[in-house]
């Protein structure tokens, strides 16, 4: 079973980590049949499953309920929980309560949260609360607002250098990985180099210490989605849809239920 230890240890071995997100029953309880080494509930929910065109909208309540349902679905793996839009921001008592409910409601190891060292506080707090953190740097979802659009982050010489000492700060304050997120690859490479805990990139290239994908981007559920760093591993929304069509072709010409399906 992957606990909190094995990020560092993979680093040292240079093994790779396998991240997926996860948001519900159905989806964790085939994940805790795979070998995926940890399931993120990501934030993304809003985007994904509730249909927002960012993550803003999401609540607490909503990651517990989420994330709640993931746990019962996979028991045994490591499960970290994205802390939404303004569940820490305001306050670090307001993090810590918020954190501490998304560990004890929900039976998950981790919380991530998004930014650099504005936040140096809160990390440090929940940190030596026992609260183990991920971190998240480069295109952070929660600040789309501020940056005008889903666009990659530290191309210009001051950015680049505000991520890396980001990314420098937040080891320090005892993050036990870090996201990163839609940054150009050298610069990934750069951290990843630079940092004795690992990296874990989405659209950050391939020399990040592990990878994350949003699940339902890499089955293919939204034939329109496609981003470049996307990598499609299915077309479910392909197998859906002609399951779908064939269920209702066979109930329109009466061929289901058939003798197999009724009750003498
Ligand atoms: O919310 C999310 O799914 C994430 C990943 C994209 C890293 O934060």
């Amino acid at each position: 079973m992957f606990n909190i230890n094995d990020f560092l240890q993979r680093k040292i071995d240079k093994s790779k980590i396998s991240v997926l997100t996860c948001y519900d029953f159905a989806f964790a309880s085939i994940l805790e049949k795979s070998d995926v080494d940890v399931l993120l509930v990501g934030d993304s929910v809003g985007n994904v499953v509730a249909g927002y065109s960012d993550t803003l909208p999401v609540t607490v309540d909503q990651m517990i309920y989420h994330a709640s349902s993931v746990r019962r679905g996979a028991p045994s793996k490591y499960i970290v929980v994205d802390m939404p839009f303004m569940s820490y921001q305001v306050s670090v008592e307001q993090a810590l309560l918020n954190a501490g409910r998304i560990m004890k409601e929900t039976g998950s190891n981790a919380v991530k949260l998004e930014g650099g060292a504005y936040f140096a506080d809160t990390i440090r707090s929940l940190v030596k609360s026992s609260i183990p953190v991920m971190g998240h740097l480069g295109l952070t979802p929660q600040s789309i607002q501020s940056f005008g659009g889903y666009k990659v982050q530290g191309r210009e010489s001051k950015r680049r250098k505000e991520i890396i000492d980001d990314a420098l700060l937040l080891e320090e304050l005892g993050i036990f990985a870090l996201v990163l997120e839609m940054v150009p690859e050298d610069l990934s490479a750069e951290i990843t180099k630079k940092l004795s805990i690992p990296t874990i990139g989405i659209g950050a290239g391939k020399f990040c210490d592990g990878q994350v994908l949003v699940l339902n981007d890499m089955l293919g559920m939204n034939a329109e989605f496609t981003p470049k760093f996307v990598k499609k591993y299915l077309n479910l929304n392909e197998n859906i849809l002609s399951a779908v069509n064939e269920y209702n072709s066979e109930v329109k010409e009466g061929a289901f239920p058939d003798e197999g399906n009724v009750f003498k």
